[in-house]
């Protein structure tokens, strides 16, 4: 099978991990028989600074013949984080309608955890994050600056459609799991939208008899993602809250550099994108340091949407295999001293033909 891919590398570490990412996902693609046919897209900051936009007007239309999307990250320490990703990723997020963030967190045997007493396999939780509404709408902000009693606005949209559809995505994956499903909420503060959301899943959690389902406020979970992350099995999330428990979620399995993440359009009509957690990491770019494990794992649940799975766990197996072998090169967020080119090198050493 051929795949038509659309790279973003983007901005800072961003290009560091796809252009390291690329060989292995070629490499595992040859063993199954798999052909990616990748067409660049060298949008970002760069761009923003020579022709003042992050991408071209009809940037997100160039990007719906592909079978997916990978990117790797924005941001620039000389631009607004607003300008930039209001600019790049999120339109793609919100116009593409990857309305789900799936962001799985999985502590693998070999990695220390900064949790004390937790170990290769006692973490192992996915997180769906509602993912083109909520606190990132967009909808009504209004601002009234430059006087004395300045004001800002930023509304929450929560419609039926985009909860149910996050809901229903976390539901199914927790069917196929262990079966348990939190869902965080902040409805003692928030009275309108997260009040909606519980009733949704209340609704649905008929269909899902077998199903069991927890309730945290956001603030009980984030506490709780440290305390008994072990407890967690599909946590479902608004887009604000699922975007900070995945920054926590990653660093109790590790690593930033070690979170994939899939924004799945669900209805198919769009391609979905497939992106390390983390960001641009201006503290650590063109250091050629950066850890691909993130992106490479993006690129094993990249496979499993385009219903190439062989690949996938072909993927995964490597990542696990060197993560679990103490003598393997790791990139200094691991504790190692090695770089991404050395990380990638000893990967594809380890894929069997
Ligand atoms: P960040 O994720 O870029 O970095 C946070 C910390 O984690 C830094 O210390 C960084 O060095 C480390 N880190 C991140 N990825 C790593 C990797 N692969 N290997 C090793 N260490 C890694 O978050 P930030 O510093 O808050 O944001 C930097 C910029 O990125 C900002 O402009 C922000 O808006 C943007 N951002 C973009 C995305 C995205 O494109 N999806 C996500 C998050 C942040
Ligand atoms: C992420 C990022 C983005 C988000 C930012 C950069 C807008 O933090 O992908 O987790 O909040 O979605
Ligand atoms: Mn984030």
């Amino acid at each position: 099978m051929s795949y038509e891919i659309a790279l973003i590398p983007g901005d800072g570490i961003g290009n560091t991990v796809v252009d390291a990412s690329l060989p292995l996902l070629d490499a595992v693609g040859d063993r199954e028989g798999i052909t990616l046919e990748y067409t660049e897209f060298d949008w970002g900051s760069e761009r923003y600074l020579e022709q003042g936009s992050m991408m071209p007007d009809d940037g997100v239309d160039r990007l719906r013949p592909h079978d997916a999307i990978l990117l790797g990250a924005v941001g620039h320490p000389d631009i607004p984080d607003h300008v930039t990703l209001r600019g790049l990723m999120l339109p793609i997020r919100k116009r593409l309608n990857q309305q789900v963030c799936k962001r799985p967190s999985i502590l693998y045997e070999g990695v220390e955890s900064p949790l004390r007493g937790y170990e290769g396999g006692d973490i192992d939780f996915v997180v769906f994050r509602e993912n083109t509404e909520g606190e990132y709408a967009d909808v009504g902000g209004r601002e009234h600056r430059g006087f004395d009693h300045e004001l800002a606005i930023q509304s929450a949209v929560f419609t039926r459609e985009g909860t149910e559809t996050v809901v229903r995505a976390a539901f199914e994956a927790a069917r196929e799991r262990d079966g348990k499903l939190t869902n965080v909420t902040k409805s003692n503060a928030q009275a309108y939208g997260m009040v909606l959301w519980d009733e949704i899943v209340a609704e649905l959690s008929e269909e899902y008899p077998d199903v069991e389902v927890e309730r945290l406020l956001v603030d009980a979970a984030a506490m709780d993602f440290i305390r008994r992350p072990e407890a967690f099995d599909v946590v479902v999330a608004s887009n604000l809250f699922g975007d900070i428990l995945t920054d926590v979620g990653a660093i109790i399995a590790g690593s930033m550099g070690l979170a994939p993440s899939a924004n799945l359009c669900v209805d198919g009509d769009a391609p979905s994108m497939f992106e390390p957690v983390h960001g641009s990491a201006p503290d650590i770019a063109g250091q050629g340091i950066a850890n691909p494990l993130a992106t490479v794992l993006s690129g094993a649940m990249l496979f499993d949407e385009l219903g190439e799975p062989a690949a996938a766990g072909r993927l995964r197996r490597v990542v696990r295999e060197q993560l679990a072998d103490p003598n393997a090169p790791r990139t200094p967020d691991l504790g190692g001293d090695s770089g991404t080119e050395a990380v990638v090198a000893d990967l594809l050493d380890r894929l069997e033909d």
